[in-house]
């Protein structure tokens, strides 16, 4: 699992290398001192040599200092590593993100993808950071501490090697038990993260239905369960650190005990045995640290593994690199297409769709809500695939060409559209990165956008906040049709885009749509029958399928479900 995100670490391995030695440094410093401790008592003192003492002393002063460093130095070190590293795999997981396809977004969900690239990217930082300051200190030390203990003395060292098996024993049994735990608190964070963003996105909702106190009810419980989950994982985790610490004192007592006895009966010096004691300390803390290392890595584990399977998952709508560059024509035909999200053949969205589109066109598309008007479309720009069946553009299957062919020729403005922060212009421009000033005009008239920007102080160069929160709704419909135009499209497509827009506006976007799209294939998604009732051809959808095909006069004297939302938008009107 390691071995897949160490690519992410390439660019910093001067650091993760340094830091480790840096520590190596430190610890034999560290181990020595405690050895010189020893014979100052010893040899120093007991032979009231003031001359060793203060040259030991001032040998100690030097190491400890130079330890000090190399400590500051591998923390920096470190920590440099660990950072980039995030950085690397979260710039790695976002172009991953880019490439996914609605499916790929779905299943995952986007609070789920947020989680992951937040806080389990940092779960993952801080361990690395730990590991590669701990993960080298604590064995050097265990190494290096038992030897010179043995060196020390062979008989009291059986002590706390009797100790160090149990305490092995005890960790691996705690941690199997914990990180399953820890794998549901993730799973928990991305039920908080999920709660979290749909209350934001759609906080005028909840302000207008008063929903304040039933999202709070909602939120407390989705923190409740975080908390309880990960109470009862760090539980678990818990009683590693009391459980250390008696064997840790246990031992203590022990050696102070036969250390004591070998003192009085004259097998071992009083420096011998402070510095033993010394490093039975270290040997205990760098096995505690390991410890606790362990539990980090069980803990990092989950997060990694999440990581790992976003990197992984395999692209659902896979771009045809070497595809077809250039459309033919501008016909679109569904040739007897199915579709299905959950991809199941029993729970069909989309049910044996025929259809022919020529080129230029005008088609519009009616029918209830939940009828399939939106899948039908977005099968076009291929933001899902079909299940059965072959969806054809320009008299070739949309799978053989390259997504960016495809996209840019063919112009969605989805029933959700987004603006982006930004001004209005850099918007527009996403449409098409050169267009000129008197592009962006025009296109803005066509949409019948340009008089209400230009009513802005700051007109063309007005800041849009984040999805265009300063627009109204019609507005920012507007600036998406205006969008789609620049992209001068050979196919364009408009997902209930009026739906905002009042009907006089309406058919003025249409009459300039007629002139200036005239070679252009539309396909109009709309509630309305007046904005559908001039096209070439309409289609009727109901659940799933096509129930006819027909002119405006066509379907009315034919067509039960066209004529009965035909005269209740009468009635409306009279
Ligand atoms: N991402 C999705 N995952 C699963 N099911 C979906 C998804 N999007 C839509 N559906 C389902 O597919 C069906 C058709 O939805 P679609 O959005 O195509 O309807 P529509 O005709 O565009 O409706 P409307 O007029 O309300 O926009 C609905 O039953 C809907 O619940
Ligand atoms: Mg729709």
């Amino acid at each position: 699992m390691i071995k897949k995100l160490s690519p992410y670490l390439k660019k910093y391995r001067i650091f993760a290398i340094g830091a480790p030695v840096a520590v190596t440094i430190e610890v034999i410093l560290e181990i020595l001192i405690p050895y010189l401790m020893s014979k100052i008592i010893d040899i120093g003192i007991y032979n009231k040599d003031m001359n060793f003492v203060l040259k030991m002393g001032g040998l100690m002063l030097v190491m400890a200092l130079f330890s000090l460093i190399c400590g500051a130095v591998a923390g920096r070190f470190a920590a440099v590593a660990g950072m980039g590293f995030a950085k690397e795999v979260r710039q790695a997981l976002f172009n991953k993100v880019q490439e996914f396809s609605s499916t790929n977004v779905d299943k995952f969900s986007t609070a789920s993808l947020v989680t992951r690239l937040t806080t389990d990217i940092t779960n993952t930082q801080n361990v690395l950071m730990m590991m590669l300051r701990m993960l080298v200190r604590a064995p050097v030390m265990l190494i290096c501490a038992t030897s010179i203990a043995i060196y020390i003395n062979a008989r009291l060292s059986l002590i706390f090697f009797t100790v160090i098996p149990f305490m092995a024993i005890a960790l691996y049994i705690i941690m199997t038990r914990a990180f399953p735990k820890f794998q549901q608190m993730l799973k928990k964070y991305d039920a908080l993260n999920s709660r979290v963003q749909e209350n934001l996105i759609a906080i005028r909702v909840v302000k207008a239905y008063v929903r304040e106190g039933y999202e709070n009810q909602k939120f407390r419980e989705a923190a409740n369960q975080l908390r309880l989950t990960q109470k009862s994982a760090e539980k678990v985790v818990v009683t590693t650190m009391p459980l250390m610490q008696f064997a840790m004192y246990g031992c203590m007592i022990a050696i102070s005990w036969f250390g004591g006895n070998m003192i009085i009966g004259g097998s071992m010096l009083t420096g011998e045995f402070m510095s033993f004691i010394s490093y039975v300390t270290q040997i205990l803390t760098s096995l505690m640290m390991v410890g606790m290392i362990y539990v980090n890595i069980v803990i990092s584990k989950a997060s990694v593994s999440r990581i790992i399977e976003v990197l992984e998952e395999e692209i659902d709508i896979k771009d045809n690199d070497k595809g077809l560059t250039e459309l033919k024509d501008a016909s679109v035909v569904f040739d007897n297409v199915s579709f299905s999200y959950a991809k199941d053949k029993d729970n069909l969205t989309l049910k044996d769709i025929n259809l022919r589109i020529e080129p230029g066109e005008t088609v519009g598309i009616i029918g209830g809500t939940g009828s399939g008007k939106t899948t039908l479309v977005q099968l076009i720009t291929r933001l899902y695939d079909v299940l059965s069946g072959r969806v054809l553009v320009g008299g070739k299957d949309v799978r053989d060409y390259s997504l960016k062919a495809l996209r840019d020729s063919v112009s969605v403005v989805l029933q959700n559209n987004v603006l982006f922060s930004g001004t209005i212009k850099e918007n527009l421009k996403w449409g098409n990165q050169d267009a000129t000033d008197e592009e962006i005009i025009e296109a803005c008239k066509a949409a019948q956008a340009h008089d209400f920007i230009m009513s802005f102080p700051d007109g063309y160069d007005t800041y849009l906040g984040q999805g265009g929160v300063n627009l109204s709704g019609g507005q920012k419909q507007r600036l998406c049709i205006a969008r789609a135009l620049l992209k001068n499209p050979k196919i364009i497509i408009l997902d209930d885009s009026t739906s905002a827009v009042d009907t006089a506006t309406d058919s003025k976007i249409r009459e300039a749509f007629a002139k200036k799209l005239k070679d252009t294939t539309t396909i109009i998604i709309a509630q309305r029958i007046a904005s559908v009732r001039d096209a070439d051809k309409i289609v009727v959808m109901n659940e799933g399928k096509i129930d006819a095909i027909g002119t405006h006069e066509e379907l009315l004297r034919t067509n039960r479900i066209y004529r009965e939302v035909y005269e209740s938008q009468q009635q409306g009107v009279a």
